[in-house]
């Protein structure tokens, strides 16, 4: 190989095998990225669907959102990102889903990517997670990558590893704006390098519940920042703080909270229902635009 492989090309990578992955990614900390990674990856394995999801997240919250051991805290993952082979997810942490475990380990990664930018040079930085995903792609019919917002380079990282970007926004008062303009940056500079990365969505977070009017007030935004087209999902996950808390207390999706009616949750009652529900329209939503749009490319 080339030591400064100039193309994705010359890396081995074909953007094409990359058609059901998705990224949710925002430059912004508490917007839902993990929360939705683990929620639309328990509800596709649950209809079936082999699922892979990836947590490169230093803090490795996604065990938290999913119930499972604290592994090797990205050891592994971090070892596979330097040599450049394949990631190796843990198996079955539920039926049809396999989870890319992350943890402290994985904050070297901005190190690691600072290293390939210098030595190998900026394609094989950026297309590292790519390379190292592109093997396993023939094992799952979908992947939710949860990626970083703290570093920029990790972010590209996950865009260019990803075909759809979905962005979820949270709509505190002055920084949708800021949020949505990030996200327009970072698709941007991501699509130089992977160019049939598209912007499947935009969720909406974390607003009251029936909030109406804030919802068109994030379509009106999104459209300004992300283009007259740019999509966001009429699914919002709306504000349900104590079920969202008894979920990650419990390692569990709010479908699995709601059905599994514990003793000390039976107060969540019909907020628990309620999240679950909008999580489950939101995953089958994407799911659905997913094949349509590629439907669409075809
Ligand atoms: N529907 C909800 N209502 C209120 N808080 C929520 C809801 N869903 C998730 N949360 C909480 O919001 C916080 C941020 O969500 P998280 O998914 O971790 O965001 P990110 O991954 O973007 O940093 C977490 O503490 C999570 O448990
Ligand atoms: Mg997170």
């Amino acid at each position: 190989m080339n030591p400064m492989p100039m193309s994705a090309a010359e890396l081995g990578i074909d953007f094409q095998l990359f058609r059901t992955v998705c990224a949710f990614a925002s430059g912004k900390g508490g917007v839902g990225k993990t929360t939705l990674t683990g929620n639309s990856a328990v509800k596709t394995a649950a209809q079936g669907v082999p699922t892979l999801g990836i947590d490169i997240n230093g803090q490795g919250n996604l065990r938290r959102e999913l119930g499972y051991d604290i592994g090797d805290q990205g050891a592994g993952f971090l070892d596979s990102m330097k040599n450049g082979t394949p990631l190796v997810p843990i198996k079955n942490v539920r039926p049809n889903l396999d989870v890319v475990v992350g943890g402290p380990k994985t904050r070297e990664l901005s190190q690691l990517f600072m290293v390939l930018a210098q030595e190998q040079g900026p394609y094989a930085a950026f297309l590292r997670l790519a390379q190292c995903l592109q093997p396993l792609l023939k094992d799952y019919r979908v992947t939710f990558i949860d990626a970083p917002p703290e570093n920029p380079n990790l972010l590209m990282m996950c865009l260019c590893a990803a075909r759809w970007l979905i962005a979820p926004v949270k709509c505190d008062v002055c920084s949708l704006e800021d949020a949505l303009t990030d996200i327009a940056n970072a698709f941007k500079a991501a699509r130089q390098v992977n160019p049939l990365l598209e912007l499947l969505g935009v969720v909406h977070f974390g607003s009251p519940n029936g909030a109406t009017g804030i919802h068109d007030e994030v379509v009106e935004e999104t459209r300004k920042h992300l283009g007259a087209h740019a999509h966001v999902f009429d699914s919002a996950i709306h504000l349900s703080v104590k079920t969202a808390k008894r979920c990650r207390e419990r390692g569990l999706s709010a479908r699995e909270l709601a059905d599994a009616k514990l003793p000390n949750d039976r107060d969540l009652g019909a907020a628990s229902l309620a999240l679950a529900e909008a999580h489950d329209k939101l995953t089958v939503e994407i799911m659905r635009r997913m094949k349509m749009r590629l439907e669409q490319a075809a």
